[in-house]
């Protein structure tokens, strides 16, 4: 037998393009966004290098920027004043909190170029930082944090969210928001069900850019890290709840649950690229240490290639405006 020669398929960039597997396109991109409430100018995230806190004005033009980039979707997240917080969350349904303000403001902007999405959870909004309401003990209250969730998923379907994203790993949370958007008149308001979400230390920028108050952490709540085959059984129950999409987070190191679900969903399969991910590149490139533009394609690239049809990046729009 004579030598099995793999690279003759690597021999130039056109036979390479025609041999490739995977490709990203900007249509499958969704970028998150933050808007805050009570700032004048958009404000910087120091530990998200490039990402910044939206007004709601300069969250309009953000996204119509994507819309003409070509981006999926835009995944937005409220940040209100401190004096808006409290223990139950409240400000997130009020239909003037800083949230459903964004959804109508980017609804009327970009009407349906872009899939708008919310984040359905209470953490922004709350005083203690936890993604629910707490008990006399001090607890995540699962089933009135549930009730909380599908009053915060109607007010952003009234808001004008095409997809409401219910991200508090709640049991139950997916079978109650279907039924709550159902009984309101939103039975076309889809649900992207956090069906796999770990308790991550990737998220700690995130916790800066939507100014947090969490002491403690989610681990009564979020999946433990060493956790596969829970991922699978996470996101069958939301499939049987009725999730329309379901989705892993965070996303780079955890290809095997991604692979895993992609194989067993019939639904789409979204993978989120969390922010301590975006922050490891764009700290890296900012001393010379890493290409930005190539580690965050090959990332968003090896997220696709494990099996997401869709991928929440901070990278989107650069992404998508270099094609
Ligand atoms: C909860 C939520 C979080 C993120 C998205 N939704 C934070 C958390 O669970 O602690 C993290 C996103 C990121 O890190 O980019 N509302």
């Amino acid at each position: 037998m004579t030598t099995i020669r793999p690279r003759r398929l690597r021999t130039t960039p056109a036979m390479r393009a025609l041999v490739r597997e995977t490709r990203v396109s900007p249509g499958q991109l969704v970028l998150p966004v933050f808007v805050r409430d009570g700032i004048d100018a958009p404000a910087p995230i120091a530990s998200m290098p490039g990402v910044v806190q939206h007004t709601v004005d300069s969250l309009r033009r953000e996204a119509v920027r994507a819309a003409n980039a070509g981006v999926g979707g835009l995944m937005l997240f409220g940040v209100p004043l401190e004096s808006d917080k409290d223990a139950a969350g409240s400000s997130g349904e009020e239909p003037d909190g800083i949230l459903n303000r964004g959804l109508r403001a980017v609804r009327e902007e970009v009407g349906d170029d872009l899939v708008v999405m919310a984040d359905t959870c209470l953490d922004e909004f709350t005083s203690h930082g936890h993604c629910g309401v707490l008990d006399a003990r001090g607890r995540v209250d699962n089933d009135a944090t549930v009730d909380a969730y599908v009053r915060l998923a109607v007010a952003q379907a009234d808001a004008g969210a095409h997809v409401v994203g219910p991200s508090g790993m709640m049991d139950g949370q997916v079978l109650a928001i279907r039924s709550g958007l159902d009984q309101t008149g939103y039975a076309d308001v889809s649900i992207l069900a956090y069906a796999a979400k770990y308790a991550s230390a990737f998220y700690g920028p995130f916790r800066e850019a939507v100014g947090s108050s969490l002491r403690g952490d989610r681990r009564t709540y979020q999946q433990d890290p060493a956790n596969r085959r829970e991922g699978l059984r996470e996101t069958l129950l939301d499939l049987a709840e009725g999730a329309d999409m379901v989705m892993v987070k965070p996303a780079s190191h955890y290809l095997d649950v991604l692979a895993d679900v992609a194989a067993a969903s019939d639904v789409p399969v979204a993978a989120y690229q969390v922010s301590g991910e975006y922050a490891m590149i764009a700290a890296a490139a900012e001393r010379g240490w890493i290409d930005s533009e190539a580690a965050a394609s090959e990332s968003v690239t090896s997220i696709v290639r494990a099996g997401a049809d869709i991928v929440l990046t901070y990278f989107a729009l650069d992404l998508a405006s270099r094609r």
